[in-house]
């Protein structure tokens, strides 16, 4: 048997991950090597959206399993084909280009976005507007999106022609977007900075500049899209019309696929040769996601999650009233963020291995607040009963 202090000693060490190796995962359960079994409010990072190998997403893994599994893309393939028209359908895009991640469908996302602005308005037209405690992912491109010296310190000489505004922020706006600018890139809810809405008013600023200054708008939705807000995707919700989506994380439900989704007109600079990916189109994680997207787009799983963001909140709001432990609930969907109050000492690591004691997986984000993202078809009573056991580990450390 494999061992925790065997990653230790064979991994890079960018991870720190939990003492417990996970083997089985089943809908909202995990099992670990001991056979303990956890109830999972994490679904990764809020990937597996289904929960753990949920049969059909099985079924169609083992149907392509059997006829196809990879091919270069000197040749399509009928998951690939099936799985870009279903989300040209379901969504404002004409033409998709997928890869294997979200960074991934990030890159690509810009480079089409310089490449139609520097082929419609000449060379000076190339800047990226980024927001402030963004997450776009590790690359050098997206650390340099996300901003934050954390990330990018010791990485330097980062990608250049990114210009940093605060989130949330109007004032100042219009200095960063302007004729230098070919894109807007934004998150409409900030996953990694804690559960954070976009104000419907900065969206209608950020809009009316960029039509202004003929600017692309990408909407980030790797981790926002896929139902998780209740939406297929968030900019629904928020009346925007993309240039361009990134999606990522459930699209797959664990399989690594990402997509970059736009119109006809501004993906039609990107031509042969202009970008591409070994595994991007692999039909096994097209034919998962083919299913996913078909799943997660039902009325009745969307209409869901609502339901269940209202249970979570609710049984949320009592812990709180009871122990006194959030300055803040923030939820959009079946993704929540309880940022933990200042005086009460608890920490977030601890609280982290409290959880896990307490056989609950949940997820932090932003040093400061539990973040938790469950399945979307997560059972009512497994909420109720995993909301004891976080009140419970936050119980423990106050005592
Ligand atoms: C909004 C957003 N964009 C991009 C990424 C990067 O995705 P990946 O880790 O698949 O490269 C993430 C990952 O958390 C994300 O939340």
């Amino acid at each position: 048997m494999v061992t925790r202090s065997e990653f230790t000693k064979y991994f890079l060490p960018v991870y720190n991950p939990g003492q417990f190796i996970p083997t089985k995962g089943k809908g909202s359960f995990v099992w670990d090597q001991k056979n303990n079994k956890y109830l999972d409010f994490a679904s990764g990072i809020a990937v597996s959206s289904l929960g753990h190998c949920h049969p059909d997403l099985v079924d169609a893994l083992n149907q392509q399993s059997k006829k196809l599994w990879h091919l270069s893309n000197y040749l399509t393939n009928e998951p690939a084909i099936k799985l870009a028209k279903t989300l040209c359908k379901k969504t404002f895009a004409e033409k998709v280009f997928f890869s294997n991640s979200g960074a991934e469908a990030v890159e690509a996302a810009v480079k089409t976005a310089r490449k139609f602005a520097h082929n419609e308005y000449g060379k000076g037209k190339s800047n990226i507007v980024a927001f402030d405690d963004a997450f776009h992912g590790r690359t050098l491109l997206t650390i340099a999106l996300n901003g934050s010296k954390r990330m990018t310190e010791g990485f330097e000489p980062l990608p250049k022609g990114i210009i940093q505004h605060p989130y949330n922020q109007i004032d100042g706006l219009e200095n960063c977007i302007n004729d230098k600018t070919a894109a807007v890139i934004l998150e409409l809810v900030q996953g990694e900075a804690g559960i954070i809405p976009a104000q419907q008013k900065f969206v209608n600023a950020i809009k009316r500049l960029c039509k202004q200054h003929n600017v692309l708008i990408i909407i980030d939705e790797v981790q926002s899209g896929v139902g998780r807000t209740g939406h297929l995707f968030a900019y629904e919700k928020y009346k925007i019309q993309p240039d361009i989506v990134c999606s990522a994380k459930a699209l797959g439900n664990g399989m690594p696929i990402g997509a970059m989704l736009t119109s006809t007109k501004v993906g039609k600079y990107m031509q042969p040769g202009a970008h591409g990916s070994t595994y991007g189109g692999n039909p096994l994680a097209c034919a998962v996601a083919f299913e996913v997207i078909n799943k997660i787009s039902k009325k009745s799983i969307l209409n869901g999650v609502q339901k269940k963001e209202k249970r979570f909140l609710d049984g949320l709001n009592k812990i709180n009233a009871s122990l006194n432990c959030f300055d803040e609930i923030r939820s959009a969907g079946l993704w929540i963020g309880c940022k933990l109050r200042v005086q009460s000492r608890l920490n977030l690591d601890n609280l982290m291995q409290a959880a896990y004691s307490n056989k609950l997986m949940i997820l932090k984000a932003n040093n400061n607040t539990i973040r938790i993202a469950p399945s979307l078809i997560i059972e009512d009573k497994l909420i109720d009963e995993g909301l004891e056991r976080l009140k419970k580990s936050i119980q423990q450390l106050l005592d």
